[in-house]
């Protein structure tokens, strides 16, 4: 019981690497399970912030593992630039950092290929973070995919071709025009990074680590309303978000999983398109927007914003089996006068609280309304200190859902953090 899970309950960006980055002392190994690129996780220390896309949240911390599972897929270009910039900030990476033989590749035509789909959608475009996740998944599932131990073979460049021509022939019926050497050298420059990490079957190495008594923190990406199968399908991403892609991310037994942490913003955020039940489109929306400096740390678009919603918080903790609930930038909140809570979706006249299964329905939220805090947070570092309506609007929270919410973010430096 001493794998634990910590994944984002809403669209996203909902502070999983500040989150990994401050608990990861309380670890030995920290691992990423699903997604890739398409991820932004910042962290902040020392006056500075730092984004990572691939590489785990624990890499900042000189003593700990880091792993890369067969459940994420890794662009090598990305995966180049990120240790390049992590080079002045992290010492011994080739130590500390291990990538699975069984992680699906992005190759250069995903991303050329995640573009012309987008641009053919049009208006139902999904609003990808164009790193190519889609059509890497689409091939890890349709069996065609590289994956990283097979940059080993001596035969990946025949492997590399086929692919690409596969790809290529695709293309041609797409008036989509595009210049692939560019990519290409950027890949391979990352290929060779790549080989001088260890690759390995990473599902062994945490089933003995876990064996032996360490601690891992298996880290989440996106969020579970982008889940594939439970997310606003298709306006999700294409990996399994929930706490279930950490054992298949990873290698590991449900039985093996202990806590189950879901991080949730004290309002919402999401980015591309697809339902929002209760996105602000107006001076509120900016004012969160603005305050909680909400623009994406993957592709810099405005995040849209808007009230807390707590049908979809509390479908999001059944799904992971969430037992700790973890609050983030309510410190964007002080100074509201007041702030509303969804409780219910009004859909045709009826009170519902589930989600309903398609995306056309037209759904009014039906808010609740508790006083804002009238109080700067951030300097809090003591759960009894913090303004009542805040605690108020806590417990609010704990009630809907019935999981306590165990520790609370007041801004976005690792030292901003209430543990209760
Ligand atoms: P992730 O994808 O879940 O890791 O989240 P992102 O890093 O994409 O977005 C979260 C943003 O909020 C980042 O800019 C964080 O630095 C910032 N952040 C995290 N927690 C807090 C918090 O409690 N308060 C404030 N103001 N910012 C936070
Ligand atoms: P982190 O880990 C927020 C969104 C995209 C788009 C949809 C599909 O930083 O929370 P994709 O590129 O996966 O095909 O895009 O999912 N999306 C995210 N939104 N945070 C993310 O990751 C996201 N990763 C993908 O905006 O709507
Ligand atoms: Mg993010």
């Amino acid at each position: 019981m001493n794998i634990d899970i910590l994944l984002g309950l809403q669209w996203g960006d909902e502070g999983k690497g500040k989150l990994v980055d401050a608990l990861s002392p309380e670890y030995d190994v920290i691992a990423r399970f699903q997604g890739g690129p398409n991820a932004g996780h910042s962290l902040e220390f020392n006056n500075i912030k730092h984004v990572l896309h691939l590489i785990p949240s624990g890499i900042f911390h000189p003593d700990k593992l880091n792993i890369i599972g067969n459940g994420v897929v890794i662009d090598p270009a990305v995966f180049k630039k990120e240790i390049d910039e992590l080079k002045p900030y992290a010492a011994d990476l080739t130590k500390r950092l291990v990538v699975s033989t069984r992680a699906n590749l992005i190759l250069p035509t995903h991303r050329i290929l995640d573009a012309a789909y987008e641009q053919q959608k049009g208006n139902t475009k999904i609003g990808s973070t164009l790193k190519g996740i889609g059509p890497a998944y689409t091939d890890k599932t349709g069996r065609s995919g590289l994956r990283v131990g097979d940059i080993l073979r001596s035969d990946f460049m025949d492997l590399y071709k086929a692919s690409i021509n596969r790809h290529l022939a695709i293309l041609k019926n797409y008036n989509f025009s595009f210049d692939l050497t560019e990519f290409e050298k950027g890949w391979f420059e990352g290929i060779n990074l790549l080989k001088e990490f260890r690759i390995i079957n990473t599902e062994y190495l945490v089933n003995q680590l876990a064996a032996s008594g360490k601690r891992i923190l298996a880290e989440g990406a996106q969020g579970t309303m982008l889940d594939v199968d439970f997310g606003s399908y298709p306006f999700v991403t294409s990996s399994n978000t929930v706490s279930a892609g950490a054992c298949t991310g990873l290698g590991i037994s449900p039985k093996s999983i202990g806590e189950v942490y879901g991080i949730f913003k004290a309002y919402c955020t999401r980015v591309g398109s697809g339902p929002f039940p209760t996105e602000l489109e107006d001076e509120t929306g900016d004012e969160l927007r603005n305050t909680g400096r909400e623009f994406g740390a993957t592709t810099g678009r405005p995040r849209r914003c808007g009230w807390l919603d707590l049908p979809a918080l509390k479908y999001s903790i059944m799904l992971n089996g969430t037992t700790k609930l973890f609050m983030t930038k309510a410190d964007v909140m002080s100074g509201f006068k007041s702030i509303k809570i969804c409780t219910a979706y009004n859909i045709n006249g009826k009170e519902i609280n589930e989600l309903p299964f398609g995306n056309e329905s037209v759904i009014e939220p039906v808010y609740t309304e508790l006083p804002g805090w009238q109080k700067e947070i951030s300097a809090i570092r003591d759960y009894k200190n913090l303004p009542a309506e805040l605690t108020r609007f806590i417990e609010f929270i704990e009630n809907y859902c019935d999981v306590p919410v165990t520790l609370v973010s007041v801004g976005p430096d690792r030292e901003e953090t209430i543990f209760r």
